[in-house]
């Protein structure tokens, strides 16, 4: 052994000097040492946890990553668009929902199952009532969806949804998602297709608003990092902006309108929008008969009242948000919320549903009978389109165009100043049914 370590120490080698007892021989210096070392335990303890809020934070956004990652790679993998010409039978499952929901949902089944009674009997086409997506449930098992619902609206093609409480902190029921979008993220529904038509005023305006992604992609996950610092996040992927955006163009070559005009605000939402911005112009490149265009949504607000403008828009692409409040607008020079439909489309699956909420204040202060069911008829209309019916469709759009915006025989206020919601259904149905319906409609062209 002694002779090892010599030879180490002749080639300059360290060797680990023995201990020293330091306790024994300075034991006043030991002592301050001892003190500074909890000190210096105690703050980096403090440290530690001052930190734990970011280490959890940044956990948490490295698991958000993953999951759209993993979203990304489904994309790119996802089946071709579904063939309802090849389905027998296609299934359309009725969801009532809560609040006004059922009421006026079950008059729009009503309006599709009597123009879709040939086909009903053919067994080409079948209705299946889906119970069970209201607030009341949801907040008992705390899921923006209940499983069995979810199995059961998986078992259907095609979804004929009314509306569902969505809510907010404060509210009596806990703030679990809205099931609206926790549904259109699990059917992968990413095209939310909103028209808007009001010839009179020279307006026709359809709008692709992305439906899976932006700020409602991650929308319960945000971050308190602190309670002095809350940060949500916003998602944009190039697969998720390239099918909408395609979309928008297929749908205008298709109905030879020749402009499409993206909505964003880039300029200061700069990653997110703008990759959605810079997907758009690259897909354009493939449509060059088309005129592509891009406005900021704060401008794009104001264009949308400004008389001269806004006939000029056709065709608008946007990201969720923007969306989303740019068709309550423009739904607004319609005749409201309450009468445009909404067309919640994926390659799988297709959902339809009014554009607005359950009025839990008009079921709490008894007006149900009076809520309006042109938005979720509407949406009905677009079913019919979406499922192959056009004829129908376009029966059922005329019908609604008469009734809700030129004849006006029957008005809706919401309340017993005005029809019941049965009554004006009964006017649609009665409408529909006239053999002249298309130069009635005609005339107010
Ligand atoms: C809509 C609605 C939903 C949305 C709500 C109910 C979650 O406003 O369909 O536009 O924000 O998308
Ligand atoms: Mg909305």
């Amino acid at each position: 052994m002694k002779k090892k370590k010599s030879k180490k120490m002749k080639k300059g080698k360290k060797t680990k000097k023995p201990k020293r007892p330091k306790k024994m021989k300075k034991p006043k210096k030991i002592k301050r040492m001892k003190k500074l070392t909890r000190a210096k335990k105690i703050k980096k303890t403090k440290k530690r946890t001052a930190a734990m809020p970011v280490v959890r934070a940044e956990k948490h956004f490295g698991r958000l990553i993953q999951a759209q990652l993993k979203r990304v790679v489904a994309m790119k993998k996802a089946a071709d668009w579904i063939d309802y010409k090849t389905l027998k039978p296609i299934i359309i499952g009725v969801i009532g929902g809560d609040g006004i929901g059922p009421h006026i949902t079950a008059e729009a089944q009503r309006v599709l199952e009597h123009l879709l009674k040939d086909e009903v009997a053919k067994g080409k086409v079948k209705f299946r009532t889906i119970e069970g997506l209201t607030i009341e449930r949801r907040s008992e098992i705390m899921k923006p969806v209940p499983p069995d619902v979810l199995a059961e609206v998986k078992k259907c093609h095609i979804l004929l949804k009314g509306p569902t409480t969505t809510p907010k902190k404060g509210d009596p029921w806990p703030n679990i998602e809205s099931a609206n979008v926790a549904i259109r993220k699990e059917l992968d529904l990413f095209a939310n297709v909103r028209p808007v038509r009001v010839p009179s005023q020279g307006l026709d305006w359809m709008f692709f608003r992305e439906n899976t992604e932006g700020s409602y992609a991650l929308g319960p996950f945000g971050v308190e990092v602190t309670g002095d610092l809350a940060m949500d996040f916003t998602v944009a992927t190039k697969q998720g902006c390239e099918r909408i955006i395609r979309l928008a163009f297929d749908y205008a070559k298709k109905n030879n309108i020749n402009r499409v005009t993206a909505v964003t605000k880039a300029n200061v939402v700069k990653t997110t929008d703008g990759l959605f911005l810079k997907t758009f112009y690259e897909v354009a490149k493939e449509y060059p008969d088309i005129e592509a265009d891009d406005w900021f949504i704060d401008i794009m607000t104001a264009k949308l009242v400004d008389l001269k403008r806004r006939t000029q828009f056709r065709v608008m692409v946007l990201p969720n948000l923007y969306g989303d409040i740019l068709t309550d607008e423009a739904a607004e020079f319609q005749g409201g919320v309450g009468t445009a439909g909404s067309a919640n489309i994926g390659k799988r699956y297709a959902m339809f549903e009014a554009i607005h909420g359950s009025a839990p204040r008009m079921v709490k202060e008894g007006r149900t009978q009076y809520a309006d069911p042109s938005s979720v008829i509407r949406a009905g209309a677009m079913l019919l389109n979406h499922i192959g019916y056009q004829e129908l469709g376009k029966k059922l759009e005329m019908a609604l165009d008469i009734c809700g915006q030129y004849e006006k025989k029957l008005v809706m206020t919401g309340r017993s100043t005005g029809a019941t919601g049965r009554a004006f259904c009964d006017y649609i149905l009665e409408t529909i049914a006239d053999p002249n319906l298309e130069k009635r409609w005609q005339g107010y062209q």
